[in-house]
C-alpha cells in the first residue's frame, strides 16, 4: 500500500468585506507580494506538501497575473475556479473538483488565504503530531486573555471559563473521504474541524502562533506586515 500523501488546498474565493480593501484581501501587497503569494509560496517550498491547490472564484481577475510573476510555484500549484459562497462550499467544491487527483486516505491541508504568517515550521508540526491520528486535527492557540460574555448593551454579563479553551487557526488536517463526508453532511460550519466534530469525532488541538492570526480588519495588515518582514 501506497503510504498517504499530503495536499495543502487553500480557500481564496471571499471579498475580504471587512477589511475593505480596494481588491479582494487575498490579493493584497503585504511586505511586497500579495498576501495569497506569501500563503503559496510556503506550502510550495515544502517538501512534504504533494501539491497545492488554490480554489478562486470563477470570475478572479488576479490569480493569473499572481502565477505568472511566480515561477517557482509553476508545476507545484494548480488553480481552480471552483469557489462558492460560502468558505465552507469553496473547500468542498475544491475537495469535489481532485477527487481523480487524491486517495481516499491521502492527507488535506486546509488553510485560509488570510493566514500568511504560516511557516515551514509550523506545517512540519501539524503533520508529525497528526500523521498517524484516527481523526486529524488543527493548528490553534491556547486562549490567554479573561474572557466576557456580553449582553446587549455591552455590560457583563459573566466571566467565562478560559481553562481549556483554545482559538482554532489552519491548517486544519483530515483525510480526503472524512473531510469530503463530513464537509457534505454540515451546512453551518465555519471550519472544517466543526463539520468533522458533527460527525461525532473529535479533531486534536496542535498549539499554533500568533504569527498565523487571519488578516481580517484594516489594522490587521501592519501587524501582518512586521511578522512576514521578520520571516525573510
Ligand atoms: N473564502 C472562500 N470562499 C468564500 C468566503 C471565504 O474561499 N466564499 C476564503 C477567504 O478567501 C479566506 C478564508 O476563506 O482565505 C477565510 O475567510 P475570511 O477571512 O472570512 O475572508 P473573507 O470572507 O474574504 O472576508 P470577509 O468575511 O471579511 O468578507
Ligand atoms: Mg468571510
Amino acid at each position: 500500500m501506497n503510504p498517504s500523501r499530503y495536499f495543502a488546498l487553500i480557500p481564496a474565493a471571499g471579498i475580504g468585506a471587512r477589511l475593505g480593501a480596494d481588491v479582494p484581501k487575498q490579493y493584497m501587497p503585504l511586505a511586497g507580494q500579495p498576501m495569497l503569494a506569501h500563503v503559496l509560496t510556503t506550502f510550495a517550498a515544502a517538501s512534504v506538501i504533494s501539491h497545492v491547490f488554490v480554489v478562486v472564484s470563477a470570475d478572479d481577475g488576479y490569480i493569473g497575473e499572481l502565477m505568472a510573476a511566480a515561477p517557482h510555484l509553476q508545476g507545484r500549484v494548480s488553480v481552480l475556479f471552483d469557489g462558492g459562497p460560502s468558505r465552507r462550499e469553496s473547500v468542498l467544491n475544491g475537495l469535489q473538483a481532485i477527487r481523480p487527483l487524491v486517495g481516499d486516505d491521502d492527507w488535506m491541508l486546509v488553510h485560509d488565504a488570510a493566514r500568511p504568517g504560516l511557516t515551514a515550521g509550523l506545517i512540519e508540526h501539524l503533520i508529525e503530531t497528526l500523521q498517524d491520528d484516527p481523526v486529524g486535527g488543527l493548528l490553534a492557540l491556547p486562549v490567554v486573555d479573561t474572557l466576557k460574555r456580553s449582553d446587549r448593551n455591552a455590560r457583563v454579563e459573566q466571566t467565562v471559563e478560559r481553562t481549556a479553551l483554545w482559538a482554532a487557526q489552519t491548517p486544519q488536517m483530515f483525510r480526503y473521504s472524512l473531510l469530503l463526508r463530513a464537509l457534505t453532511l454540515a451546512e453551518a460550519v465555519t471550519d472544517e474541524a466543526g463539520a468533522v466534530e458533527l460527525l461525532g469525532l473529535q479533531p486534536r488541538l496542535v498549539e499554533g502562533s500568533p504569527r498565523n492570526f487571519k488578516v481580517t480588519l484594516p489594522h490587521d495588515v501592519a501587524l501582518a506586515e512586521m511578522f512576514l518582514k521578520e520571516k525573510s
